[in-house]
């Protein structure tokens, strides 16, 4: 075999180290068609993805709007944790609360509330009707309901609940213990948007609608926990300062997994934030965790084997608005890098989750794949679309850029507590183009990603990727920057 030309699988007998645009694909007897192709993944035996695809944890890119859309089309969301504890936790709980089967602990207000408080409740989480219960509480006794056309914002914001709700005889009701096809069954029948379950005892025990029961056929894909609630990621920070604060309020409040966020992971801050994670988690075994980043053998080695971790985010500088690079001079090249972890990973039975560096190439979350990667993540991908939390949202910024740094960001970088001054800015602000709602860029990834693996890999699925014999040749790029 030439020298340009090696298996994915033998990375490492490639003399210098690559990054995704260094190879390209050779391609190899098509032999079935991308509808064949099933990109199932997992981050761990406790999340399994339809589409391996991850929103970053960018103040630019994932929030609550984002991670929705984000777990419908099956990936994850990661919410950043450029947000206080209370505030990040806000955000998760609108992932959850969105869609689901039955909603166990529905939100609910009491009659004596004003309905000021209602139009509060849906600015902030969108819900327009909401179950009334004498106490207020989500399994207090059902009196009511009161959504949005039973009051007017500008005439009835000092009125009281009591006077303006649907009272308890005119609304759809059923016992508590059936099942959710039944349950599913009544709403459809019914004219109504919302099925309250209650006990022999009149008591509120669960709420079904009809809005989910509609997303439930739309998203098949959707990634979801045990009780059909959507899965969201939150990051965490590294030798964070408040991980003993943000933790327990984020997996009481159902985050499925745990981002330990860093620019560089292997540390002793990361060792005793995983310490801390060990021993709190042990009360809530359903919660998986994720450590990052790292790019090379002796950090993998460090996060599977020493501090046992099931999965690990690879990439040190590839990202899009990333200088890390030039400030630090650190950064293995991506494609090797996650070569590299993969390779120690499988030892562990660990994943991989390859993250940033893929510009705007769905080729490159392939060679992604070819070289280990589970899963990827992105924030350049998604940046741009509806669901960004920004205004303005053409605007993607890398959180080490100085304005994120300023506003919370500097713990993934080791600098919390500096003063402006003395800041190590490892990131930039750019503007990227207005891309639509996500859902179009997931759908873009999965069928490039499925049309590549059918016609230029001959793999059916992730796992195939990995072993298969697939070649790459490394392709000359004139050095950019040479010194
Ligand atoms: P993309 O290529 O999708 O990369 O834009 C997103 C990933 O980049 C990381 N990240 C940064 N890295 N400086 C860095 O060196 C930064 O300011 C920065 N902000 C984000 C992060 O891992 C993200 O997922």
């Amino acid at each position: 075999m030439p020298e340009y030309k090696l298996k994915f699988k033998d990375l490492n007998k490639s003399p210098f180290a690559l990054g995704y645009d260094d190879a390209r694909i050779v391609s190899r007897h098509c032999k079935f068609l991308a509808n064949e192709v099933d990109i199932t993944s997992s981050l761990s035996d406790k999340i399994k993805l339809k589409q391996p695809f991850l929103s970053a944890a960018m103040d630019t890119v994932t929030e609550s709007a984002m991670a929705i859309q984000m777990a419908l089309n099956g990936g994850l969301g990661v919410i950043h944790k450029s947000l206080s504890p209370e505030q990040q936790v806000l955000e998760v709980k609108k992932v959850k609360r969105f869609e689901s089967g039955f909603i166990l602990d529905p939100l609910t207000v009491k009659p004596e509330d004003s309905i000021a408080k209602v139009v509060e409740i849906k600015n902030s989480l969108g819900y327009k009707s909401i179950p009334v219960t004498d106490d207020g509480k989500p399994n207090g006794k059902l009196v009511g309901m009161i959504s949005d056309k039973d009051y007017s914002i500008l005439k009835h914001d000092k009125t009281l609940v009591a006077n303006r709700m649907t009272p308890l005889g005119e609304l759809l009701t059923a016992p508590f213990g059936i099942s959710l096809n039944e349950a599913n069954d009544a709403l459809l029948e019914s004219k109504k948007g919302k099925l309250l379950l209650i006990d022999k005892q009149g008591y509120l025990r669960a709420m079904v609608t009809r809005t989910d029961i509609e997303k439930n056929n739309e998203y098949p894909l959707a990634t979801k926990d045990k009780h059909k609630h959507l899965c969201v990621g939150a990051a965490i920070g590294g030798p964070g300062l408040d991980i003993d604060k943000r933790v327990p309020l984020l997996v009481e409040n159902g985050t499925d997994v745990l981002f330990i966020d860093t620019a560089q992971a292997h540390s002793e801050g990361v060792r005793s934030a995983v310490k801390y994670l060990k021993d709190h988690l042990s009360s809530y075994p359903e919660v998986g965790w994720v450590v990052g980043n790292i790019d090379n053998t002796e950090s993998a080695e460090f996060v599977f084997s020493t501090l046992e971790a099931q999965c690990a985010k690879v990439g040190i500088g590839p990202g899009s608005i990333c200088t890390t690079a030039n400030v630090t001079g650190a950064g293995i090249p991506q494609l090797t890098a996650v070569y590299e972890c993969a390779q120690v990973a499988r030892q562990y039975n660990g994943k991989i989750i390859a993250d940033g560096g893929f510009g705007d190439d769905t080729g490159n979350i392939v060679k992604a794949f070819l070289a280990g990667a589970d899963a990827i993540m992105s924030g350049s991908f998604f940046a741009g679309t509806e669901e960004c939390p920004v205004v303005d949202k053409t605007k993607y910024r890398g959180m080490s850029s100085l304005d994120a740094l300023l506003k919370g960001g500097s713990s993934r970088y080791y600098q919390e507590n500096l003063k402006k001054e003395d800041l190590v800015v490892q990131g930039i602000e750019k503007k990227v183009e207005y891309k639509g709602p996500v859902s179009r860029q997931i759908t873009k990834l999965a069928n490039a990603l499925k049309f590549s693996m059918a016609i230029h890999c001959g793999c059916k699925t992730i796992g195939e990727l990995h072993s298969s014999g697939t070649e790459f040749v490394i392709k000359y790029r004139k050095p950019q920057n040479a010194r």
